[in-house]
Parts: structure tokens; sequence; C-alpha cells
């Protein structure tokens, strides 16, 4: 038998995805030690490889077929835009992708102005202005702490992840439209699907059954 080879997106999301799974029955106790160096994890019993990978990275792996399922953020999926089977939505990690600002930046949005707007995600926010607001904008392409663009001045307008929306309000920022809603996904590489339909079938399926969708 074949592995079946998992990437997924380190940090929180990679730990709460081992918890889901482990309900489904795919463990690796390996993972849970938190002072090993090693990158991938083996479970010879029934065949799986784990390893973890920037979020950015898993669905490179997995369009790649070097990983067969992926599991990363519906975020990270738009914004690489790969070939790839978005199989389950694990309804954690809930947050929404927005376009934030200063509220006296609202009135710019759709009104054909060529604004900045700092962001993480460049491809999804110039498919938001070009495709949605129909607004030519400069794209700033930033590594973290987005918000503070528009503080700074750098930008007028921000595309960014909200959660609570506490980091916008302790910097007197407010969302100025809700771009799409975002969660944990699994994704599955187009190739592995049909070699190993029977045995991934079956994993979506036991995995459906512990979230219940
Ligand atoms: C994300 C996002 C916001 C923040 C939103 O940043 O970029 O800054 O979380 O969460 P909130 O609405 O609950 O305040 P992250 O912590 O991932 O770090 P980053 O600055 O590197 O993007």
């Amino acid at each position: 038998m074949e592995y079946i080879t998992f990437a997924l997106a380190k940090g929180r999301l990679a730990k709460k995805a081992m918890e889901v799974l482990g309900k489904a029955g795919i463990h690796c106790e390996e993972m849970n030690d938190p002072n090993t160096r090693k990158l991938i994890f083996t479970d010879e019993e029934h065949k799986f490889k784990f390893f973890l990978a920037k979020a950015g990275d898993v669905p490179t792996y997995v369009e790649y077929g070097a990983a067969d399922i992926g599991i990363v953020g519906k975020d990270t999926i738009l914004e690489e835009g790969k070939k790839l089977y978005e199989v389950i939505d694990f309804g954690f990690g809930k947050c929404r992708m927005c376009v934030a600002g200063p509220e006296s930046a609202r009135e710019l949005l759709g009104s054909g102005r060529r604004i900045r707007v700092a962001t993480k995600y460049p491809n999804i926010a110039k498919d938001y202005f070009t495709n949605v607001l129909h607004q030519t904008v400069e794209i700033i392409k930033l590594g973290g702490s987005i918000e503070l663009a528009p503080i700074v001045g750098l930008s007028e307008v921000i595309v960014d992840i909200v959660e609570t929306g506490s980091t916008l309000r302790e910097n007197g920022l407010s969302v100025l439209t809700e771009i799409v809603p975002l969660s944990a996904r699994m994704v599955v590489n187009q190739v592995s699907m049909k070699m190993e339909q029977e045995r991934i079938q079956k994993l979506i399926a036991d995995v459906r059954s512990v979230i219940g969708n």
C-alpha cells in the first residue's frame, strides 16, 4: 500500500486539524513531541505521512502531488489559486477577509480613485478591487502587521483577515467591506483523488462524520 501524505499549515490550525483527524482514527503521536526537529512523521501501521509547512506553501505541495492532502486556511487557497479539490470545510479557524481602514476611507471604495491597498494577499485584493469594485488600485504587499499601513500613511486601506476585530478597533480602524468568509479546509491533489479514490473517499467520509457535515 502506498503512503497517503498530509501537508498541514504550521501552527494553531495544524494542532486543531490533528485533533479532528485523531477522532476520525488518523493519529500521529510523534508529532505531539514539542522538542522534535523532525520534519516528516510516519504512521507505518496506517501508511500515512504528515509534514508541517508554511501555510502559503501547502497548496504548492498538494498541487505537485508531494502531498496528497493539504489542510490550510481558505485565505491561502484563494491567494495561491492552485488546481486542487477542496473537499472539507472544518468549520474552525473562522474569520473574514475584509477591506479595512479609517471610516474616512469608506467613500474611496468604488469611487474610481486610484488608492493604495496594503495587504499580505495581493491576489485576493487585486481580484476584489478589479472584479467587484471595478476600481484600479495600487497593491502594496506587506509581510504582517498590515494595520500599520493606513496609520502611518502607507496606504488608504488594507485587505486583511479579521477575526475578533480587536486589532482594528484598538487601532482606530473599521471593516469597510467584507470580501469572503474564511475557515480551515481540506484540499486534495487532483491525481491522488483518482488514484487513491477509495482510501481518500473513506477518509473524507470519516472526517465529515466527526465534524458533522
Ligand atoms: C491576523 C490578521 C490581523 C489579526 C486579526 O494577524 O492579520 O492582524 O490577526 O485578528 P483580530 O480581528 O482577532 O484582531 P496575525 O496575528 O496572523 O499576524 P500578522 O500580523 O503576521 O498577520
